[in-house]
């Protein structure tokens, strides 16, 4: 598929199809997007942990209480160790949270080219996360999404609602 087509068709998935798995293969390819992602000065201070057992997603689904994200069969969490990450000398900036991101991006991208659903999530509960997966010291979580394929039926909306070019573009 082409590249702008590509981030065009992409949307937000929140309809999974429970039963069916995303083949090792698939996966891999996916996950190995996120391997080769940019970060500062090359510290790559991630692990991509995919929950994938019954036992592990029951514990994991309850960070985040929508229907249609206790279906999805697969849950990918970026865990990021901010003592691993580039830290700016001038004012103490550390790039965990840039680093992560990059991945997460990487990931949600060739989950598409491979039509695996996804959607970016940041309204979870924290702490109920962090203590399903015993987060280790230094480790931080920015985002998770589901991984799955969208129920037979679901139909994407089809719409980009983003502001105008204009409004968002300064050329100086
Ligand atoms: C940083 C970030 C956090 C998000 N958090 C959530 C979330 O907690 N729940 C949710 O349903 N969608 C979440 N989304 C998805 C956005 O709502 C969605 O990307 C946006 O509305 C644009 O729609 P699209 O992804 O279909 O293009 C998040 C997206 C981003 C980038």
């Amino acid at each position: 598929m082409d590249f702008y087509d590509l981030i065009s068709k992409r949307e937000s998935v929140r309809d999974y199809d429970p039963i069916r798995k995303i083949e090792d293969k698939v996966l891999n390819k996916i996950l190995n997007a996120g391997r080769l992602a940019p970060s500062a000065s090359n510290r790559q201070p991630w692990t991509f942990l995919l929950v994938s057992s019954k036992e592990k997603l029951e514990k994991v689904r309850t960070c985040y209480q929508k229907q249609w994200f206790h279906s999805a069969p697969y849950i990918l969490i970026i865990i990021g160790d901010k003592s691993k990450s580039w830290v700016r000398l001038a004012d103490g900036y550390n790039s965990i949270e840039t680093d992560l991101t990059i991945a997460m991006d990487h990931i949600i991208l060739a989950a598409e080219y491979e039509n695996v659903g996804t959607c970016w999530i940041e309204a979870y509960d924290p702490k109920i996360l962090s203590e399903a997966i015993s987060l280790k010291e230094n480790e931080v979580i920015f985002s998770i999404t589901p991984l799955g394929y969208q129920n037979e039926g679901y139909k994407k909306h089809g719409k980009k609602e983003r502001k105008p070019f204009e409004e968002i573009v300064r050329i100086i």
